[in-house]
């Protein structure tokens, strides 16, 4: 009885054995090229511990830091976020035709330039390359991306100008270009976006020179362009009532402009404008608006600070260190 009943067990195992040749559990999704690349790329960073989950014999469908697509299952994304890998990125990274999102973030070892290769991802909606140490120019070839919506390259080492060419990008939602060494003027083109206006964050960089007069035109959700050295009439930019501006950080600039005229956007929530040369008063349109946020201290600024709305909740250091304000929430006026 024993017998059969164990040649029996051994024959199962040996089917299950075959069966499992025949119809291999392990049907690998994703695309050989990509595979190929994502293995030199893994080469080029010296196999770091971040991209341990890059091994040859699994699907790279589910490795880390990628992702497939669903129908196609080509590479449609690769972050990289939060790690010590040294080196710089590779030109390999442009072999992946069908990446839709690139995100290098928080990489304080990685250095060097943004290599060109990244130019040929025509597919690329987003690309990010934050909090690193990478280096150089802001590359004029992003401006063949044509359908990038979100550039952030914030707080690198970046230096240079802004490439003019950047508001060729008909589609884009946001530009983030602050904490960098960047020097130059705003470019004149960032008055002429023609698809969508992106929100502008150029702050804590180097920039100079006159606010363009071309920027006037342009309808920013919100303008970050804090702690550089720019000169010049800023008010254009937020002021006109047809706009829709809710977010404007001027502070800490050479500004030299008359705020009395000034006709505000309904839609103004945060307005910075500390440590400029801002003369004039506080116009009473302010009164009408539903701030969250404002911040007028340390300019030339005189007369009384408009009753009503918002403007007596703010602390007096809103409005401290001008030539003359007074009223509420500071001093009367004499
Ligand atoms: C970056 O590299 C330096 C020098 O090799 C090393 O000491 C440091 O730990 C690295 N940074 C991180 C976050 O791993
Ligand atoms: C750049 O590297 C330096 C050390 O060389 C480090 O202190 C700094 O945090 C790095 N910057 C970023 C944004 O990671
Ligand atoms: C943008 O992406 C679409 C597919 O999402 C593609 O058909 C098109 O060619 C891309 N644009 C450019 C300029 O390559
Ligand atoms: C930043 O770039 C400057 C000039 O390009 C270089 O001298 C400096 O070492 C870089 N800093 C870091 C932390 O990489
Ligand atoms: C503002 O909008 C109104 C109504 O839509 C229009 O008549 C007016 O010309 C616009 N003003 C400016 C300066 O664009
Ligand atoms: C306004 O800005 C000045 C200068 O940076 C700062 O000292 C003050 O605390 C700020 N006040 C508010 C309410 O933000
Ligand atoms: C601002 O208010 C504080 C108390 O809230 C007061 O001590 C200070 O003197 C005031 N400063 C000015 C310039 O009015």
């Amino acid at each position: 009885m024993e017998a059969p009943s164990s040649i029996l067990s051994i024959l199962c195992i040996t089917l299950i054995f075959f069966s499992n040749l025949v119809h291999p559990t392990f049907s690998e999704l994703c695309n050989p090229k990509d595979k190929k690349v994502l293995l030199q790329i893994k080469r080029a960073f010296n196999n770091p511990y971040v991209l341990a989950s890059w091994n040859p014999d699994i699907d790279c469908c589910d490795w880390y830091c990628v992702s497939c697509h669903l129908t196609t299952h080509r590479i449609n994304s690769l972050t990289i976020l939060s790690d010590g890998l040294p080196g710089q990125i590779p030109s390999e990274v442009g072999d992946l035709p069908y990446l839709e999102s690139l995100e290098f973030h928080k990489l304080p070892n990685l250095t060097g330039p943004i290599p060109p290769a990244i130019a040929k991802l025509q597919n690329l909606k987003s690309l990010t390359i934050s909090w690193t140490n990478i280096s150089g120019y802001v590359p004029d070839f992003l401006s063949q991306l044509k359908n990038l919506t979100f550039l952030d390259l914030a707080f690198n080492n970046l230096t240079g100008s802004i490439p003019a060419s950047l508001s060729l990008l008909p589609n884009l939602d946001a530009l983030h270009l602050d904490r960098n060494k960047l020097t130059g003027s705003i470019p004149d083109s960032f008055g002429e976006f023609r698809g969508k206006v992106p929100s502008l964050y150029l702050s804590h960089n180097q920039l100079s020179g006159n606010i363009p007069v071309s920027l006037g035109k342009m309808n920013f959700d919100v303008i970050e362009l804090q702690r550089n050295k720019l000169e010049g009439d800023a008010s254009l930019i937020f002021s006109g009532k047809n706009k829709t501006t809710q977010f404007v950080d001027l502070s800490r600039n050479l500004l030299e402009f008359d705020l009395s005229e000034v006709e505000f956007p309904s839609t103004l929530v945060s307005l910075d404008l500390n440590h400029n040369k801002i003369k004039g008063s506080l116009p009473v349109g302010l009164t009408a608006l539903n701030l969250q946020f404002l911040n007028v201290s340390y300019n030339r600024l005189c007369g009384q600070i408009p009753m009503g709305g918002k403007l007596q909740s703010f602390d007096n250091s809103s409005y401290f260190h001008n030539r003359c304000l007074c009223g509420a929430p500071l001093e009367s006026c004499k």
